[in-house]
């Protein structure tokens, strides 16, 4: 090889002066390798690329990047993608759903898929990306920034009862504190930044908080609802048998209890699923992030899940 991949940057929380500083370590990361076992020469598909962190490390063992497909939604990530492409690896922008849907109908098939799923580290740090409750900036939220609607289009224009559903279903908050939430938004409309809309989700909370800020799961629920994010799971799922070689591998990292559900369902699915079965699982139970990394705080939350095709 001639060239090296981008170098990994650290995590800082507290101090972001340029794009070099952002970082992302990649979650699980002995984990997913120990289970996905790459041998030499062997396809790879990253359907979350990035920063490359994972497929840094699958590249160090296949030796080889013509093999590798790297996928994300996010424009940004695919600027940082771009040393594997001229290493020879194809590197596609789109939504893993969409990906999936024309791999398929090209017959395409891997050794080995990984889905990291959620939000990068940096996209969280980015103020100008809206993601983040604890920094100020627009209400946005997209990770495909070719998408048009953004998270002030929600927050702004949705009525009551669909928000109220948003934050119920996707936010999992109770049905008496989603309405609340969601009447509290539509009175303070128009709501044009983060901070606003923290502070108006602050000001329905009666108490001190703990831990956890009283809008980090209506923060998520407007993400999910933006991006379709489960919608995109679903149609991962249904798919893997038929993006998989025999004997291929797929792992998947979730993030939250809905990503997870689904993922964990479809697992279960195929253990019980007898001579039908097109997949064996290789994590009977799921691997928890929790003790993989202290300094990484998106580990503490990761679910891992890896399968291998019959
Ligand atoms: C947790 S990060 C992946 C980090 C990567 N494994 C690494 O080591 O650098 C998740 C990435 O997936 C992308 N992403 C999330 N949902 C996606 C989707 N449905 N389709 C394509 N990319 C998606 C995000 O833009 C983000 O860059």
């Amino acid at each position: 090889m001639s060239k090296k991949p981008p170098q990994q940057h650290k995590e800082s929380n507290d101090h972001i002066s340029n794009e070099t500083e952002l970082l992302h370590i990649p979650v699980l990361l002995e984990k997913v390798i120990e289970l996905l076992s790459p041998k030499t020469n062997e396809t790879y598909l990253d359907l979350t690329a990035g920063y490359g962190g994972h497929a840094r490390a699958i590249l160090a063992k296949t030796g080889n990047a013509s093999k590798m497909t790297l996928v994300d939604r996010d424009n940004f990530a695919i600027q940082q993608l771009e040393s594997f492409r001229e290493l020879g690896a194809k590197v596609v922008h789109d939504d893993f759903a969409h990906f999936i849907r024309s791999a398929i109908a090209g017959a395409k098939r891997y050794n080995m898929v990984l889905v990291d799923l959620g939000v990068s580290s940096p996209q969280l740090d980015k103020a100008e990306r809206g993601f983040s409750l604890k920094r100020n900036g627009p209400l946005d939220m997209r990770m495909d920034q070719r998408q048009e609607k953004t998270a002030a289009d929600i927050v702004n224009h949705a009525s009551e009862t669909v928000l109220q559903e948003i934050i119920e279903r996707y936010g999992e908050e109770p049905p008496g504190r989603a309405r609340a939430i969601a009447r509290a938004i539509t009175r303070a409309r128009p709501i044009l930044t983060t901070q606003v809309l923290a502070d108006v989700i602050l000001n329905t909370h009666r108490g001190r908080f703990q831990k956890t800020h009283p809008a980090t799961r209506t923060f998520q629920a407007i993400r999910i609802e933006l991006n379709r994010e489960l919608e995109q799971v679903e149609t991962l799922l249904k798919n893997i048998p038929a993006l998989l070689e025999p004997g291929g591998r797929i792992a998947i990292i979730s993030f939250h209890s809905l990503e997870d559900r689904l993922v964990k369902q479809y697992f279960a699915d195929q253990a019980n699923a007898g001579y039908e079965a097109e997949l064996t699982l290789l994590t009977k139970k799921a691997i928890l992030g929790k003790t993989d990394d202290v300094h990484n705080p998106r580990a503490r939350s990761a679910i891992l899940r890896v399968a291998v095709k019959k």
